[in-house]
């Protein structure tokens, strides 16, 4: 359909309130720079670790490479990696009914260079999804932490089959310290805690507020049913360890693995095939 027709599909010219509403990709754009401030303030220094992720693909992707974004949200790595390498593809994988469909309209002017896929990561079969692609890169943000052990643990072997030779895999998440020092705990939840309060003075939205902005908008509170029902009974995050998601890497037979990147209790784990 041309985006250029003044006239709706019935011949009838728009009304004054229907000029007056931002497209939905408008709309969708917007909501997706709302994300980015909502989930900073959660993260501290969330585009510094988006940069150094981006820098070490500058070293090991083909210009012309596919990557992954692995529980993509509405599209924040996939955004970066398509504005910064002009001849990369991008493969989006969620399963957040919303936030896929607010990722497509949010980054619909990058054409066949992206592609938003549905997928669960509980499901074994999820890679089938991808087609025959084989990513050079598999990069995740804030997300694997939902995974048990057991389901992480597969994940990462889904992706050492599925990952090209040399590929490598970047997973940047808050990893919970553990192992019986509170020092580092108290200091992760204070540095939280801070970054929290100056982004919400400037602006930021929680969590609940910028889903409520979300689901003001006609068409994504119609899939916000089935994101409820797809998500109704998962349950709560396991809190595994750098250590474990490290181990996970090798034993799923990647060459090399380790964190790249720490601020507190986030880090940047590498893995290369
Ligand atoms: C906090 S968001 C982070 C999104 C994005 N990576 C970012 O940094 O902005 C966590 C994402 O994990 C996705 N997720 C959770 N469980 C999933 C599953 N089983 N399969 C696929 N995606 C999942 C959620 O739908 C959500 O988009």
């Amino acid at each position: 359909m041309s985006g250029a027709s003044n006239t709706t599909a019935g011949g009838a010219a728009p009304s004054t309130s229907e000029l007056a509403q931002p497209s939905l990709v408008t709309r969708s754009r917007d909501l997706l720079t709302a994300w980015d401030a909502q989930q900073a303030a959660y993260i501290t220094g969330r585009e510094a670790r988006f940069t150094m992720m981006l820098d070490i693909l500058e070293h090991v992707l083909p210009p012309d490479g596919v990557v992954l974004d692995l529980a993509c949200g509405p599209g924040s790595i996939t955004a970066r990696v398509l504005d910064r390498f002009p001849d990369v593809t991008c493969i989006a994988a969620d399963y957040d009914p919303v936030l896929l469909e607010l990722g497509r309209n949010a980054l619909a002017h990058h054409g066949d260079r992206v592609r938003f896929v549905d997928v669960d990561l509980w499901d074994a079969e999820w890679t089938s999804a991808l087609g025959d692609a084989r990513p050079d890169a598999v990069l995740s943000s804030t997300a694997l932490h939902w995974l048990p052990a057991d389901v992480l643990a597969r994940v990462y072997g889904d992706l050492a089959a599925t990952v090209a030779p040399g590929g490598v895999v970047l997973n940047a998440d808050h990893l919970r310290h553990l192992d019986g020092r509170p020092l580092f705990e108290e200091l992760s939840r204070l540095d939280d805690e801070r970054t929290q309060q100056r982004d919400r003075a400037a602006g930021a939205k929680d969590w609940d507020g910028w889903w409520a902005d979300v689901t003001s908008v006609a068409e994504y509170a119609a899939l916000a049913v089935e994101r409820d029902r797809r998500f109704a009974h998962r349950p709560p995050n396991p809190e595994l360890s750098l250590t474990f998601h490290v181990e996970a890497l090798r034993m799923a037979g990647f060459a090399e693995a380790g964190p790249v990147w720490q601020h507190f209790d986030d880090y940047i784990v590498l893995a290369r095939r």
